[in-house]
């Protein structure tokens, strides 16, 4: 066995395998792109055919870039987006819907009723989310309303369920195991994150029989292992986390106080409360990190929507820039006298405001303002809505390692060192850039490698990180003060109930 560790890491808009080596380094990857649908207004899907072909055809790509066979990989680690829910039939494999992904909005409505009915604390309590569409609970419960016999159909055992994980490893296993980690579980509305548990009083709120769901395992046991015939080997799966999750343990933010923010197509900052599962008095998520070894470690999250997805506006509907590698360029021209605020709702707003119906806003336009002005303006909104949530965490997070938040970043924006200035400057505190960039992967990597025995333990590798760059804010109060109230004046104006 030489001991390589093969990341799949399946998110919103491509699927990748990426093989890392006995010293951890990334050594080949497949990428694919597949289809986003949107069949309306607000609704976004995907067919599980398509993610399913471009994992398997990825890990061929990626297996063969390293010259290997499947003999050479001692595990798979699997991360992938979160709360979007697939259901298929036992039997056949076959999904019964398209993937209802965590972007889509369609059950705002159902939401909304569950909040009239008191729930929003129930659920709260019990899971550490709100009543937004964005978790896979309502998406669950909404397939099951809408596609004829799908209820009868899973009390009788006849279908499954799962998140992104658990669809891919029921495939990957030929349909030998049904599981999940505590991690996506903890993403779905119907777990009891701290009973961890599938909790009867929410699945009874939804109307989701549970034989529906998968047997939920640590971030870190055995999942199975995969059909000979996919890859002429079988292979262990030895690792699952959501991405987001992945991505702090990538970031080895293994300590109570650790933060870390991935800035892909949304931004997501998770802050590692240790054992403490802190509830959230300023609309920030309490979710579980990673459970190792039967042991739940918690964590705070702010869930941003659209980060990335702000600067592929400004290349394909502004079309200011060619490639989004040039926003941090063109927002260093823009004119300092101009004051514009964009506010990206553009799906709504995530964390804290939680507002479904807002949409995207720009404020403070000259006859002046122009592709640069623009460009500023996208790339501030992001370390605006960092600064957001790092208010509330700061709030919600009351101990002396908040008052020396380092941020360690990730994700495809952090190539701009120009946007890594932004955000230091507004948050007042330093932003760290890692040289490793694949934290998401790695952290997958991660829990499979160590599980395996082929990688170290978390003290370790957590030794192994390695610093690139440190940001540290260089813009002075009154100016950072100034700029912020702005934005907060932005935002109370977009907002959709004022
Ligand atoms: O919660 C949604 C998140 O998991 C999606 O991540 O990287 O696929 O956009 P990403």
């Amino acid at each position: 066995m030489s001991g390589y560790i093969l990341a799949i890491d399946q998110g919103t808009t491509s699927s990748r395998s990426i093989v890392f080596d006995r010293a951890m380094k990334a050594v080949a990857t497949g990428q694919k792109e597949f289809l986003q649908h949107f069949p309306k207004s607000g609704w976004v899907e995907h067919d599980p055919e398509d993610i399913w072909d471009s994992v398997v055809s990825t890990v061929h790509d990626a297996l063969e870039e390293a010259a290997l066979t499947a003999g050479d990989i001692a595990a798979i680690g699997i991360t992938n987006q979160r709360e979007t829910i697939v259901v298929w039939e036992r039997d056949t494999g076959k999904p019964i819907h398209r993937a209802i992904v965590w972007q889509d909005r369609r059950t705002a409505p159902l939401c909304e009723t569950l909040k009239k009915k008191g729930l929003e604390e129930t659920f709260t309590a019990k899971t550490g989310l709100l009543l937004d569409p964005y978790f896979s609970g309502t998406k669950l419960s909404w397939i099951l309303d809408h596609v004829e016999g799908a209820r009868e159909r899973a009390r009788n055992g006849e279908l499954l369920a799962g998140t992104i994980d658990t669809f891919l490893i029921w495939r990957l296993t030929g349909g030998r195991a049904h599981v999940t980690d505590a991690t996506n579980a903890s993403r779905t509305l119907l777990f009891n994150i701290e009973t961890n548990r599938w909790d009867d009083e929410l699945l009874e709120i939804l109307d989701v029989p549970k034989a529906l769901l998968p047997e939920v395992k640590d971030s870190a046991d055995d999942f199975g292992v995969t059909e000979k015939s996919l890859f002429g080997a079988e292979i262990p799966i030895l690792g699952v986390a959501g991405d987001q999750q992945a991505a702090v343990i990538g970031q080895a933010c293994f300590e109570p106080g650790m933060l870390k923010a991935t800035y892909g197509t949304g931004c997501f900052a998770v802050l590692n409360t240790g054992e403490t599962m802190v509830t959230s008095k300023n609309r920030l998520l309490t979710t579980i990190a990673y459970r190792l070894n039967g042991k739940t470690t918690y964590a705070l999250e702010g869930s941003i929507f659209v980060a990335g997805a702000a600067v592929q506006w400004l290349r394909d509907g502004l079309q200011v820039i060619d490639q989004a590698a040039d926003s941090g360029a063109l927002a260093a021209e823009a004119d300092p006298t101009q004051n514009l605020y964009l506010v990206p709702a553009f799906v709504g707003l995530g964390a804290p405001y939680w507002d479904a119906e807002a949409r995207g806003a720009i404020y403070g336009l000259t006859r002046n303002s122009g592709p640069a002005e623009f460009a500023r303006a996208t790339l501030e909104s992001v370390a605006y809505q960092t600064r957001d949530l790092l208010d509330a965490m700061r709030k919600d997070w009351q101990d002396d390692s908040a008052e020396h938040t380092v941020l360690r970043v990730d994700g495809g924006m952090v190539a701009s060192d120009w946007t890594l200035q932004c955000i230091a400057d507004m948050l007042d505190a330093p932003v760290d850039r890692p040289t490793q960039l694949e934290t998401t992967a790695l952290g997958a990597a991660w829990l499979a490698g160590s599980r395996a025995g082929v990688w170290p333990d978390s003290e370790a590798f957590a030794k192994g990180w390695e610093l690139d760059r440190q940001f540290q804010p260089k813009m002075d109060e009154s100016e950072r003060a100034e700029k912020l109230k702005g934005w907060r004046d932005a935002v109370r104006r977009t907002l959709s109930t004022t």
